[in-house]
């Protein structure tokens, strides 16, 4: 049987308004939620007893802090691959570490895989918000099992806010909401289940597709809304889902900011791409639409229906066609270029496949290695058949371009030869980003400037799957 749709409203996450010099505490622990009416109660792992997580309501320049109690149960209630690295079997079974993921912080607080600790253990992170506003994002990033544990519900927004976007007169308060998409496979009886290899040894599995997308946390909600404008705060944070988001009605809709905040102009658009990991910051005009309903979709799937009310109301909320200064990098500005590929390696003898950042895995060493303040280019240069989302930790970057090259050369002689023109990203991808599509087929050049601080960070696919096994490296961040 299906579930009924649009019968619950959608859940929005409680809100902690972080001050300086007053430390939040959050509590990682088992807990039980309701994903739609007729679900029984699914056991989950969250942050705070809510899946999604509170949303954490921060302002640039003002640094807070936060204390992570893990309080989670010692086992674990998903199938952990002993033969992934950094889930041996003689690593403890639950392990938990939060990355906040888009901030600039120092290497200590900003959530290393390698920094995990165990139920009964609390660790306090700082965070600068030395950065503009932006919607930002925590989740768990413990070595080997992350995909598990953000699977599990180990996930939130982090709302950094500053004056400059306040005075824009966006549509706020109500008329702003939080969406969260994460695909999961529900069982019946409401059971969380993550699909194994049927390898009981090995039971890692490439990729993780759901039955289901929980928006916020509830099975096709709606949001009862007024014919209006409102900006919503888009996070895919599925494990391998990319969502290809659109109105039924086709409506056009101002995509105003992305993952590292608002883009130089609004972007009218219909539809939108967003991989894990990425956000989308959009303003959609209800305004004419009372009395009727507009339907959110991945494709040709329902995720929410927005009901809009009866009544014309004054909107007094404005999207300006300059939201902010946002110079272009060019290629000139790097001092150095990086030739990065992304590896898919099917060994039918040893591990089933196995992807790899440059041909290395994470134990090896340190290849990255960046001067601190310096500006690079890092050219990925995808050889697999797939679109890698590929996030780097400190730092914002542009996408320069991509460009179209010949793969089998590659793979032979190691040069690269284009075979097309190089293409610039749409207006929706201009601003700062912190996750790219590294599409098949194409090298895609970022520029990052890698300031801040120096220290070990990671750069990964966001495809949680990938990510574990072994689609992660550390780089260095090195004064110069
Ligand atoms: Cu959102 Cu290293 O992650
Ligand atoms: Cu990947």
């Amino acid at each position: 049987a299906t579930l009924t749709p649009f019968v619950d409203a959608l859940p929005v996450p409680p809100v902690l308004h972080a001050e300086s010099g007053k430390p939040l505490h959050v509590r990682m622990a088992a807990s039980e939620q309701k994903l739609h009416r007729d679900l029984p109660p699914t056991t989950l792992w969250t942050y705070g007893g809510t899946y999604p997580g509170p949303t954490i309501e921060a302002r640039s320049g003002q640094p807070i802090e936060v204390t992570w109690e893990n309080a989670l149960p010692t086992k674990h209630f998903l199938p952990i691959d002993h033969a992934i690295c950094g889930a041996e079997a003689d690593k403890p079974d639950v392990r938990a570490i939060v990355h906040l993921h888009g901030a600039k912080v120092p290497h200590k607080d900003d959530g290393f895989p390698e920094d995990w600790y165990v139920p009964g253990v609390s660790r306090r992170h700082r965070y600068p918000n030395a950065q503009d506003a932006a919607t930002l994002w925590y989740h768990d990033h413990a070595m080997g099992i992350n995909r598990l544990n953000m699977y599990a519900g180990l996930m939130g927004l982090y709302l950094l806010r500053d004056e400059h976007e306040a005075a824009l007169g966006l549509p706020s308060g109500e008329q702003e909401l939080p969406l969260v998409l994460a695909d999961r496979l529900l069982r019946r009886d409401g059971r969380l289940y993550y699909p194994d290899s049927g390898d009981a040894k090995a039971p890692w599995v490439p990729e993780v597709f759901g039955n289901l997308t929980l928006v916020n946390g509830a099975v096709l909600p709606r949001a009862d809304v007024q014919a209006r404008r409102y900006r919503l705060r888009v996070l895919n944070a599925a494990n391998g889902r990319f969502y290809h988001l659109r109105f039924r009605d086709r409506r056009p809709f101002q995509v105003i900011g992305s993952d590292q905040g608002l883009l130089a102009s609004p972007a009218s658009m219909t539809s939108l791409f967003l991989a894990p990991g990425e956000r989308a910051d959009i303003v959609v005009d209800f305004s004419g639409a009372d009395g009727s309903t507009a339907e959110l979709m991945n494709d040709a799937l329902p995720l929410m229906r927005f009901a809009v009310r009866q009544g014309v109301v004054r909107d007094e909320s404005r999207v300006p066609t300059v939201l902010r200064e946002l110079p272009r990098v060019t290629a000139s500005t790097a001092s150095r270029a990086r030739e990065l590929t992304l590896d898919e390696y099917s060994d039918c003898i040893a591990t089933p496949m196995l992807m790899l950042l440059n041909g290395k895995r994470w134990h090896e060493p340190v290849t990255e290695t960046v001067t601190l303040g310096s500006t690079e280019m890092w050219n990925l240069v995808n050889l697999t058949e797939d679109t890698h989302p590929i996030h780097l930790h400190l730092v914002r970057f542009q996408i320069l371009d991509r460009r179209p090259y010949d793969v089998d050369e590659y793979m032979e002689k190691k040069t690269l030869r284009y075979v097309g023109p190089a293409q610039e990203p749409p207006p929706h991808e201009r601003g700062w980003k912190d996750v790219v599509q590294a599409y098949p087929g194409m090298v895609t050049r970022i520029v990052a400037t890698f300031d801040g601080y120096a220290g070990r960070y990671a750069w990964h696919c966001h495809l949680a799957e990938h990510e574990a096994n072994e689609m992660m490296r550390p780089f260095d961040v090195v004064a110069g």
